[in-house]
């Protein structure tokens, strides 16, 4: 599924490092914050209080498992349910349980773009549900759209949880819906999770907790880059900054600079100076509300078919099908 080599993708993370750093305003993809290090800090985000996004998404999931299960089913071939960004699976088991407990015939494909989280989940899922029918896969979103395609012996289920589209703008989640859109056949299904538009105040809490939690996560992007490319980053001298714009819907994570400084990235030739209180941008966080979604379903060649929420409609999941 990985189209890429991994020398191609380092040289990928070395010229977007190289742009990122050399632009003005200063900007990194948070693509790239998922390595070993960055798959636990985000592991420890999911199970904090402040980031509600997954146990909202939990409860969606385990309130409503036997209607999901069965907009999935097929009666006929089978499917495959391939999740994108499978990440620890834990909300996925919920429906995975049900679905093997339940006569279906399906194969599980969970893709990740952090190889240490594919391997992780699929040690986990052959220990605790050894019947099921697991290949998994390494890869980033936009390079497995292609393969996609190739499924189409019978139904295929994507699934994208965790409101993991927020983490692409508007015209890039249009680029990446209309992709998937474009493998699927009538019958296919998308099954995508959207965080909601709400107090603003939440949801900077979700990205600002106390415990510096999402600050080192933030930060961890810079010690990688020291540790890949042979960077100097003095990391503590970047402070995490939360901004949420509740008229766009888009949280935004900043690292700023807390003094002046040169930083040298010995393996690009690369000396990027910062001035005091200068910022790298790193990630957008996209809220939604049902209007955004309908229009990004309308853009993409997609129908909403059904949406589920949680009790406090701070979250949604919905069934899109080929328009
Ligand atoms: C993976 N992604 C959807 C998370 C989010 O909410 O944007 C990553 C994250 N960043 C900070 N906290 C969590």
């Amino acid at each position: 599924m990985d189209t890429k080599t991994q020398p191609q993708r380092n040289t990928t993370f070395k010229n977007e490092i190289f742009e990122g750093l050399s632009s003005f305003p200063k900007h990194l993809s948070s693509k790239y914050f998922y390595d070993k290090k960055g798959d636990k800090l985000f592991q420890d985000i999911m199970a904090m209080p402040e980031y509600y996004l997954t146990g909202c998404e939990f409860e969606i999931i385990s309130k409503n498992t036997v209607a999901i299960g069965e907009l999935f089913r097929d009666k006929e071939k089978g499917l495959d349910l391939i999740e994108l960004g499978a990440g620890d699976g834990k909300k996925t088991k919920v429906l995975l349980k049900y679905m093997t407990e339940n006569n279906f015939n399906f194969t599980y494909k969970p893709i990740d773009i952090s190889e240490n989280a594919v391997e992780m989940l699929s040690k986990n899922l052959a220990h605790e549900m050894p019947t099921l029918n697991v290949e998994a896969e390494i890869g980033e979103y936009f390079e497995v759209l292609e393969r996609l395609k190739g499924f189409n012996k019978r139904k295929k289920v994507i699934m994208v949880l965790g409101s993991n589209i927020g983490n692409l703008k508007h015209p890039k989640a249009i680029e990446f819906l209309t992709k998937l859109q474009d493998a699927m056949l009538p019958e296919d299904m998308l099954f995508m999770g959207f965080d909601q538009k709400k107090d603003p105040q939440t949801i900077l809490n979700a990205y600002n907790d106390e415990t510096g939690i999402t600050e080192a996560f933030n930060r961890n992007i810079l010690t990688r880059i020291n540790r890949e490319f042979r960077a100097d980053f003095e990391v503590e001298k970047f402070r995490h900054w939360e901004a949420y714009n509740p008229e766009t819907g888009t949280a935004k994570s900043f690292l700023v600079a807390t003094e002046a400084m040169k930083v040298s990235i010995e393996k690009l030739q690369l000396t990027v100076s910062f001035d005091q209180w200068e910022s790298i941008h790193t990630e957008i966080s996209q809220k939604y509300d049902d209007k955004i979604v309908s229009w990004l379903a309308e853009e993409s060649g997609l129908r909403i078919e059904t949406s589920f929420t949680d009790e406090k409609e701070f979250y949604k999941n919905y069934a899109f099908t080929k328009a």
